[in-house]
């Protein structure tokens, strides 16, 4: 509690009294070099810390903003040491030689665990790592076809919803504001599988058209996906874009070393 005595003092003038009671001790320095000896007390940043602070601020949020799981928001993939990674370097160069911001069709296909989420997760890593700094912003979206299955079956099957106009908006954003669609799950087949072919096809002949790329993913082998893909989705594959083969061991068997 404080106790009035005599005349009764502002908080500033308290602070002043305080101050000025006591001699300022300033110690041997002046304050640009008191500065300077503080900074170079700092130890300057190596590159890789700065990589991994502007990882987890810039391009981990936009990873999950873009559907991408936690276990996809890994900086780089391994070096060296497994073969596996050596495998998936080339498949990741292969897929930036085709992805051009042309309308590609690109399927990565191969067993369960090889990594092929994994891949197409680097590749908008890298592209969001060459933007970083810049204004240009890179719109992707990550999906299992199911999800997109089941959110857009109503439009293409009943164009008569309340939600159709909802859903219109949605297909738009897909087909022709996307920079980048990555479908995953190809080959997981749902009670809903005729829209599925409906829904597929659409999708792709309208970003196609609109130049805009896609990542298609699936376990299956690279001919059993040609035998069961519309053969118009695989022509377009074939005239711009193509199927990489992803076939060697799983990480989810074997992790990396
Ligand atoms: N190069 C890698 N380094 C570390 N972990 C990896 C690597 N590639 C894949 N993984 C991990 O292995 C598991 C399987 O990869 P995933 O991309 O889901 O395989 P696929 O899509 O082929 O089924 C995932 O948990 C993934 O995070
Ligand atoms: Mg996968």
């Amino acid at each position: 509690m404080r106790l009035a005595i005599g005349k009764r003092q502002t908080k500033g003038e308290e602070l002043r009294e305080r101050i000025m009671s006591k001699p300022i001790h300033t110690g041997e320095l002046g304050i640009v070099e008191a500065v300077a000896k503080l900074l170079s007390g700092i130890e300057p940043k190596s590159d890789a810390e700065m990589r991994g602070y502007n990882f987890r601020t810039y391009i981990a949020p936009k990873l999950e903003m873009f559907g991408f799981e936690e276990r996809y928001r890994k900086d780089g993939l391994c070096d060296g040491e497994d073969e596996r990674c050596e495998l998936q370097r080339q498949k990741l160069a292969k897929l930036t030689n085709v992805i051009q911001g042309n309308g590609a069709i690109v399927a990565l296909v191969g067993p369960r665990g090889t990594g092929k989420t994994y891949i197409a997760s680097q590749f908008v890593i890298d592209r969001l790592w060459s933007e970083h700094g810049t204004a240009r912003c890179t719109w992707s979206h990550y999906a299992k076809l199911t999800t997109l299955v089941g959110r857009l079956k109503a439009f293409y099957g009943d164009m008569g919803t309340i939600e159709t106009e909802k859903l219109e908006q949605y297909r738009t954003f897909l087909t022709k504001k996307l920079h980048l669609l990555i479908i995953d799950e190809i080959h997981e087949v749902s009670e809903d599988s005729n829209h599925k072919d409906r829904i597929l096809t659409d999708l792709l002949d309208t970003r196609y058209a609109a130049k805009k790329d896609t990542i298609l993913i699936s376990n299956q082998s690279a001919e059993e996906f040609s035998r069961t893909t519309n053969p118009s989705i695989i022509s377009r594959l074939n005239e711009h874009g193509g199927i990489i083969p992803c076939a060697w061991q799983s990480f989810r068997d074997k992790p990396a070393i």
